[in-house]
């Protein structure tokens, strides 16, 4: 039998799934350690913050296309830092990660359930749940839920809801609705003017968590505004992954309590069983504890050579 050529040990960038301020922090601080880090965004947004380091654009044509994309490149570490509610790419990361045999890590901020004024929002499980509930608790509601879910809010085109996206929307909405178009971070002063200025009497918001974007939970708050909070969904690794345990977290709660047991904590690192038993997917909530664990496993990678 004649002898194989020994496969080489992948030597191209750290890849990392971003499209949030975490996944540019991310990106800054391993650029500023002298990896080679190369962001991935999906391309929604036409002007982009762009992130440290290299940069690429578009999707990858499914799980296949990025196992594809990691073998190609030689990718040696994948880091998904999408955003919670972008499962499609987190479960197509999962499976193109135990594919091709590339330890993935997930970073996840942690949700807004363990504030205090969470216990007294309203939560739902999908977007048109939280249609159905804004409609019946206000008449000018605020969506900052995002352009891809607008659809479900048709319930609510009896009224002047004002629609906050980063980008404009891709139909036609109800005549009545203003659209803000703005991107965070956004001051606690500047919404209670927007929430004052039209007379918003409910807000809709998904669970994004971190600071980017919860002022608005604060103005809410402040001028005892009801809030209406879609659920978290369930990560495609299994778990939230936040709790440093590897359980659920947030993910996937629908009381109506808002209490979920998540910790809320930061800088916790738990594994995540990988859904085909393969090796399972660590996970982290803070963007230190993600820098640590780059670079570790790249020191192990060049201790082991
Ligand atoms: N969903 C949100 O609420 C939200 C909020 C803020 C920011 N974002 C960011 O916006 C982007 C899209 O989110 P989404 O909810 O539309 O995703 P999604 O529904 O989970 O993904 C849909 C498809 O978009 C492509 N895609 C998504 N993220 C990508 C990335 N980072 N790089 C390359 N391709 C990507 C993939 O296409 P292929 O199958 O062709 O690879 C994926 O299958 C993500 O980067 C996310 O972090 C999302």
């Amino acid at each position: 039998m004649t002898a194989q050529p020994p496969v080489p040990a992948p030597d191209g960038p750290v890849l990392l799934l971003g499209g949030t301020a975490e996944a540019r922090a991310l990106a800054a601080a391993l650029h500023d350690a002298g990896v080679d880090v190369l962001t991935s965004l999906a391309g929604r947004v036409r002007a982009p913050a762009r992130p440290a380091g290299r940069v690429r654009i578009g999707g990858f044509g499914g799980a296949e296309g990025l196992r594809r994309y990691l073998v190609a490149e030689r990718v040696r570490l994948l880091v998904d830092a999408t955003h919670p509610y972008a499962v499609t790419m987190s479960g197509n990361a999962v499976a193109a990660a135990a594919a091709a045999g590339v330890p993935l890590l997930r970073l996840a901020r942690p949700g807004w359930d363990a504030r205090p004024d969470a216990a007294g929002w309203h939560w739902v499980p999908g977007h048109r749940e939280a249609a159905a509930l804004a409609a019946r608790l206000g008449r000018r509601p605020l969506l900052t839920t995002g352009r891809q879910t607008l659809a479900d809010y048709a319930g609510l085109a009896d009224r002047p809801a004002v629609v906050r996206l980063v980008e404009p929307p891709d139909r036609p909405l109800p005549a009545d609705w203003t659209v803000l178009l703005d991107r965070g971070p956004y001051r606690l002063e500047d919404e209670l003017l927007l929430l004052r200025r039209h007379g918003i009497d409910v807000l809709v918001t998904k669970d994004s968590g971190g600071r980017y974007t919860s002022a608005k939970l604060d103005a809410a708050a402040a001028l005892g505004i009801p809030v209406v909070v879609v659920a978290r969904p369930a990560h495609p690794a299994g778990a939230g992954g936040t709790d440093g345990t590897g359980g659920t977290g947030s993910t996937g709660s629908t009381g109506s309590t808002g209490s979920t047991g998540s910790t809320g904590s930061t800088g916790s690192t738990g594994s995540i069983d990988g859904t085909d038993g393969t090796e399972p997917v660590t996970a982290v909530d803070a963007v230190d504890a993600a820098v640590r664990w780059v670079i570790d496993r790249l020191a192990g990678d060049r201790a082991a050579r």
